[in-house]
């Protein structure tokens, strides 16, 4: 692939991703920006999409500004290269290639899955992993309400919010933190735990009694489950664009039954104010927790700590051998 490649997806490399909804996705070409790269995806079989990067390996033209043909073939609109799925380049017109010649012309494949309502990539070339869901987003096949949201942040200071135990009180005042305002404003201390799992981190927080807390786990390398309650879980995902821009994404399970398009209109009021009141925040941090070391951190910043030190290991310094694997944090 050369040289060009070691670099891609640069802000969050060797991750798997949601990159869309399955409900955004139709008969057409979809352009995509996800860690800094454009890609395009496209229908390519029945139930089959192609994500490329959005990169012509002729000359450099976007495929997004091709056609998709009837048989799932992606023309570039520059001088008309067909690529099936995969990339594999099917035509070059004016020329008459032979079936081996045709086979060494490749536009860059992406791994892509479909998974939990989303059309998931991998933020590289090749890998033998799969995307890691919680048993929340598994199981017969159900419907998936999603809601979204542009931040103009980076994907980190968006993640971090969603590990963050102590905002609610007063980013969400009068919303979510309603109910242990008082409860921090007297005096009253918290105590998180946190237990490494091998897809990432699972932690509670416990406010005065060790009897009741709350739970949110993380998930390498962006999402969010938080447990409201049995059967109620909200899974966020922060979702790279580049370097100043996030796709925040709340996905739910619904329920056996449910009305769709009622449930998703009541949780896309809830996800829309409670995010609203986090965006508001976010926006206003500088960029990269790259450069956050003057940042000061006290015993209930622990979840951001843990993740910093992932980010470190496995982004920033994700060039150099590890001496854990990938979805370890430590
Ligand atoms: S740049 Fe795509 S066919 Fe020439
Ligand atoms: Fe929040």
């Amino acid at each position: 692939m050369g040289d060009n490649n070691a670099t891609l997806f640069g802000m969050m490399p060797g991750q798997w991703t949601p990159a869309v909804p399955l409900t955004e996705l139709g008969d057409d070409l979809v352009p995509l920006e996800i860690a800094g790269e454009r890609l395009v995806a496209f229908p390519s079989g029945a139930e089959d999409w192609t994500v490329l990067l959005d990169r012509c390996p002729h000359r450099g033209a976007a495929l997004s500004l091709g056609r998709l043909l009837p048989d799932g073939v992606l023309q570039c609109r520059y001088h008309g290269w067909r690529f099936g799925a995969g990339g594999q380049c099917q035509r070059v017109p004016f020329n008459d290639l032979n079936d081996a010649a045709l086979t060494k012309i490749r536009a860059t494949a992406i791994p892509s899955r479909m998974a939990a309502g989303c059309l998931w990539i991998y933020t590289g070339t090749a890998t033998d992993s799969e995307p890691a869901l919680p048993d929340t987003l598994q199981g017969p096949p159900r419907g998936f309400g999603t809601y979204q949201q542009e931040w103009n942040a980076h994907w980190t200071r968006a993640v971090e919010n969603f590990i963050d135990f102590t905002h609610p009180p007063y980013a969400h005042r009068d919303t979510i933190g309603a109910y242990t305002r008082d409860f921090a404003e007297r005096g009253g201390t918290a105590h998180i735990e946190i237990e490494e799992r091998d897809w990432g981190l699972s932690m509670m927080n416990f406010m005065g009694s060790r009897r009741f807390g709350f739970r949110l786990d993380w998930y390498a390398p962006n999402m969010t489950c938080l447990h409201f309650g049995p059967g109620h879980q909200l899974h966020v995902y922060s979702i790279p664009i580049n370097a100043t821009h996030t796709r925040v994404m709340t996905v739910r399970a619904l329920p056996p039954g449910q009305d769709q398009a009622s449930w998703e209109a009541r949780a896309a009021g809830i996800d829309h104010q409670i995010l609203d009141e986090d965006r508001l925040i976010v926006e206003s941090q500088p960029g990269d927790i790259a450069n956050a070391d003057a940042e000061i951190s006290v015993a209930t910043d622990a979840p951001t700590l843990r993740f910093r030190r992932w980010y470190r290991q496995h982004v920033l310094h994700a060039d150099q051998p590890q001496p854990v694997t990938r979805s370890t944090v430590q």
